[in-house]
């Protein structure tokens, strides 16, 4: 649904050059939720802005429903037109809600409804409906000075949704919430994603808001998107950097020379079985169980634990076997760096 390819963005800033977009390869499918995350400064924001051209990259393409937007220049006047139909087609939400404080909320959602030149009847009638999908009907007359954050936001979304569009961008929609009216937010954007076959791309630095909603993820570092992927796949891999951070797990255990940390993580329908007991039962070890969590990820319950076995690796390969046969997914520390080996 949105394809970004060798995307680069180079701003000229007091005759300097930053690098804000280093190449970035991005893939959304239809009908996701998909995060991305990263430290301040990693080109998130640039990222986004360059999915709707509210920037011009510098080079590479953006591809939303199967429209070249890069192809189309601005300054044609055809082009220009396709440009404008096809943005109308990318809601965006943003931080700060952006709403106009003269207006009252059913006037805000229909601003972009005038400027499409629908007539006052259907304008109406639209912006009440979107008012009702997110819960608002009842403040259509209320100005956004009278309104909770939460509630604004939930008009920066009716307003989003204005042009029908077939995917919503999201630019920190949620970092200037408590963390109650963030989840009622987040809940609202899931629902808008499978009530109306919605697509979000959604910028958090909050790795909670990725684990409650989102299938897929990215992580961007210094204008580079350094991993990607769906994250029940992300999961399973004993290298990410983007599952480690959703189950942080704290420290890794005693420090004595001659013992092996695992990270055991099982998923959906392994067996919620006592694996930990068993094994200790079966080869006569002890087990320091280290850290544990279970979560639902992306609608799946999900469970990490670390756990630290006596003796080296080499002293645990049956163990290790033993748990890998059980369909639990084992990655073994590599103590010096903290990733798997
Ligand atoms: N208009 C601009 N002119 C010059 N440099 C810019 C401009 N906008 C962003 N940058 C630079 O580009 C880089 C990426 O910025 P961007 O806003 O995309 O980061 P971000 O990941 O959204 O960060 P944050 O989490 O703080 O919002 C930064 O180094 C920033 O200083
Ligand atoms: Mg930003």
């Amino acid at each position: 649904m949105i394809t970004t390819k060798d995307l680069t963005k180079v701003y000229r800033s007091r005759g300097r050059d930053v690098l804000a977009l280093d190449s970035v390869d991005l893939h959304v499918q239809e009908g996701e939720v998909f995060g991305v995350v990263g430290t301040s400064g990693a080109g998130k924001s640039t990222l986004i802005r360059c999915v709707n051209l509210l920037e011009r990259p510098t080079s590479g393409t953006v591809t939303v429903d199967g429209v070249e937007l890069t192809a189309l220049s601005g300054s044609e006047q055809r082009a220009g037109r396709e440009l404008r139909e096809a943005r109308r087609r990318i809601g965006m939400v943003f931080q700060h809600f952006n709403l106009l404080s003269s207006r009252t909320v059913q006037q805000n959602v229909e601003l972009p409804l005038e400027i499409i030149g629908l007539d006052r009847h259907d304008r109406r009638r639209k912006a009440a409906e979107l008012l009702d999908l997110v819960g608002l009907a009842d403040k259509a007359g209320s100005y956004p000075g009278q309104l909770s954050g939460g509630q604004k936001q939930r008009v920066g979304i009716a307003r989003a949704l204005a042009g029908d569009p077939k995917v919503l961008l999201s630019d920190e929609a949620t970092s200037a919430l408590d963390p109650e009216t963030t989840r009622s937010i987040l809940q609202l954007l899931r629902d808008l994603n499978q009530q109306l076959g919605l697509t979000v791309l959604l910028i958090t630095h909050e790795m909670d808001v990725i684990k409650s909603v989102c299938d897929s993820a990215a992580l961007m570092r210094g204008g580079k998107v350094v991993e990607s992927g769906r994250l029940t796949d992300l999961l399973a891999d004993g290298h990410s950097r983007i599952a480690r951070d959703l189950f942080p797990l704290g420290d890794f255990g005693s420090g004595q020379a001659d013992r092996t940390v695992l990270e055991i993580t099982f998923q959906g329908d392994a067996p919620a079985q006592p694996f930990v007991s068993q094994l200790a039962r079966t080869y006569q070890i002890d087990i320091n169980i280290l850290g544990a969590a279970v979560e639902t990820i992306a609608g799946r319950l999900v469970g990490r634990m670390r756990v630290e076995l006596p003796g080296s690796h080499t002293d645990n390969v049956v163990p290790i076997g033993y748990l890998r046969q059980q369909g639990l997914q084992v990655d073994v520390l590599d103590l010096s760096n903290g990733v798997a080996a």
